[in-house]
């Protein structure tokens, strides 16, 4: 229930009555419970960005990996004897290196929790810290320049000190010159506005590091929704041949010049959906396929296809755990079995987790 914490005990106005369970709204709050604290933001409540602040971050990720274990069993059917293991964010504020916002009316901000209003801010605690300066500076100059509509902006984090506001007006095409680096590894990754990257900057080396190893090595890899490679790089040192699938033109741009930089000649880009490559522009039969989906997960076409495919094992890197669960339960019966399941907090004080799921072939295994 929206604003209630573990432990609180408060009273509640049903608004909606089911067989097995209800919904309804808090009236009031009775008791705090032990896990509930004061939300450092201002905004808190009103603003749609955030909406854990409120609860403590060690019950954060107890919940989470409730959230991890719940979508298995309930949506999956998949039982698991221990709550999936889960990787705090080094901090629980100031991790975000990248975030969209809205302008309006001479303002910036989110959108309001429930609401298209927006949320003007200057600050936001869980940017890190050179971003949130930079949101300042934002809403000056956005309120120095009131200009007609809306728009929206995206700040990004690259190298210590690299710092970007773009406007991602519609139908601007992103130049190579507005890139912004990315240490990853030994690789540099270099990223146009609007391409995919992962948020918490805190954890991009133990997530990059984590994924490359459970993917491991082998002769023949197949990466789905690889973005602008920020696994695919490492990865293509340890396959004889990699195939990387992004549906994305600026994502696929920035793919290829990264690969270029980084002279790996052993890799095949193709430019497509997962659901139009898979089923016919597959170059060889892969040992491991990494799939890093949206939320949405994987379409029916694309499992049936993964499943065909054969590969000895699948990593399955996911924002989204019911779709996840949904989507391993349909594998499984192909002759796979769950061989881990391992949460990452990539979004503390919201109630998202990511989680990183690997499957191995039943006689492999
Ligand atoms: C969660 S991101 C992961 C990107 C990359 N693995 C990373 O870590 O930066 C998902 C990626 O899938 C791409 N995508 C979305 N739908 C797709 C589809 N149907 N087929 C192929 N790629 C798709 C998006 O453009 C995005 O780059």
């Amino acid at each position: 229930m929206p604003q209630s914490a573990p432990g609180d005990l408060v009273s509640v106005y049903v608004t909606e009555r089911r067989r097995r369970h209800a919904r309804g709204e808090i009236v009031r709050l009775l008791e705090s419970g032990s896990a509930r604290v004061t939300p450092p933001c201002p905004v808190f409540g009103r603003c749609g960005g955030c909406a854990w602040q409120h609860v403590d971050y060690t019950q954060q990720l107890v919940s989470k990996q409730t959230i991890l274990r719940d979508a298995m069993q309930r949506i999956g059917r998949i039982p698991l004897a221990e709550l999936p293991t889960i990787v705090a964010s080094p901090s629980a504020y100031a991790y975000r290196g990248r975030t969209r916002l809205l302008e309006r009316d001479g303002a910036v901000g989110y959108r309001e929790r429930g609401s298209h209003a927006l949320c003007a801010l200057r600050a936001c605690p869980i940017l890190m810290p050179e971003l949130d300066r930079r949101l300042g500076v934002l809403a000056d100059e956005v309120a120095a320049s009131v200009q007609p509509g809306e728009r929206e902006w995206e700040l990004a984090l690259g190298r210590p000190g690299d710092v970007r506001a773009t406007s991602l007006a519609s139908g601007q095409a992103p130049s190579p010159a507005d890139r912004i680096a990315l240490e990853v590894g030994i690789d540099t990754l270099e990223l146009s506005p609007g391409t995919f990257a992962q948020g918490n900057s805190m954890l991009l080396d133990m997530l990059h590091q984590t994924v490359c190893s459970r993917v491991g090595e082998g002769d023949s890899l197949l990466e789905l929704f690889a973005g602008a490679g920020f696994f695919s790089l490492a990865l293509a040192r340890c396959f004889a041949h990699v195939q990387l699938v992004e549906s994305d033109a600026g994502a696929v741009e920035d793919l290829r010049a990264n690969l270029s930089r980084a002279g790996l000649m052993n890799v095949v880009v193709t430019p497509l959906c997962a659901e139009v490559a898979i089923p016919d522009r597959i170059e060889r039969v892969p040992d491991v396929v990494l799939l890093d989906p949206p939320r949405a997960g994987l379409d029916p076409a694309v499992l049936r296809c993964l499943a065909a495919l054969d590969p000895d094992r699948i990593v399955y890197l996911s924002c989204d755990p019911a779709t996840l669960a949904r989507d391993v339960a349909r594998l499984l019966p192909h002759g796979f079995v769950l061989r881990s399941l391992e949460g990452f907090d990539l979004f503390p004080q919201t109630p998202h987790v990511e989680a990183l799921a690997v499957l191995v072939r039943e006689d492999v295994a």
